[in-house]
């Protein structure tokens, strides 16, 4: 079945712990569908929230960017395939045995849902000048994205994380159905905090983006149910549901 178009917005809930989180949830009054967990509170909070979120109904998105030799990353996909959530990803710099070992990792264990397997290809804070300064990269931009993506998806992984910019070609270059999950979401007027390759949600529907995350503008705005209803009208353009 295909997704609302509320489930396709994870809100990025970048908060120290999980007081905060609920803190924001109450707020949000049940009309946030998706929510994606990284670093800062996994590392805090870990599989507890995780199922509690679950419990609630909550559709989760597992952000924990893994970049290890193979072997670690298939025994940690392993463990994570039990994990009551709905995508987990991968940096696509950590290279095709890496990712190959991710799939094999999470396909080995799961059940009857298997979540759906994300390749980072270019953080969306980086770009040409970044790449030059902190790798000496000399490739353009657009080159890098595409060998990623398409390492990705060689790799069996079901889609990639990148700019809502680079939706479109990468669906061109690998298929229609490979998933584009796009942070660097902007609606017009907000500020770009430490993104640089930021579209609004209108942008990002045209440019053929499956799912939106979206942070600060909403998890740090004075009135972030409203800021979610906007950008959530934004990004569907007039459409409804299915
Ligand atoms: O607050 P903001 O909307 O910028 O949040 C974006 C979220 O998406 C953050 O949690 C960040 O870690 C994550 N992300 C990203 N760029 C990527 C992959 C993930 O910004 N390429």
């Amino acid at each position: 079945m295909q997704p609302s178009w509320q489930e396709r917005i994870y809100v990025a809930c970048d908060f120290p712990t999980q007081h905060e989180l609920w803190g924001f949830l109450d707020r949000m009054e049940g009309e946030v569908k998706g929510l994606k967990i990284g670093m800062q509170l996994f590392y805090r909070e870990g599989l507890p929230l995780v199922e509690k979120l679950a419990t609630q109904g909550y559709k989760l998105f597992l952000d924990l960017k893994l970049f290890d030799i193979p072997n670690t990353v298939r025994l940690t996909m392993k463990n994570m395939a039990q994990y009551p959530i709905e995508m987990v990803n991968v940096h696509a710099m950590g290279g095709r045995a890496m990712l190959e070992a991710a799939r094999e990792g999470l396909e080995a264990a799961h059940g009857s849902h298997k979540p759906y397997l994300l390749g980072v290809t270019l953080l969306t804070s980086m770009d040409q000048e970044s790449m030059r300064q902190n790798w000496l990269h000399a490739l353009p931009l657009p080159k890098m994205i595409q060998h990623l993506s398409q390492l990705v998806w060689q790799s069996g992984l079901d889609g990639v994380v990148c700019s809502p910019w680079e939706a479109k070609e990468i669906k061109s270059y690998c298929s229609p159905n490979f998933l584009t999950v796009t942070p660097g979401i902007r609606p017009a007027g907000i500020s770009q905090d430490d993104q640089k390759r930021s579209a609004t949600p209108n942008e990002a529907r045209q440019l053929g983006a499956d799912y939106l995350v979206v942070g600060r503008p909403i998890t740090m705005a004075t009135d972030p149910l409203a800021a979610y209803h906007t950008i959530l009208e934004q990004f569907k353009g007039g459409q409804e549901d299915e």
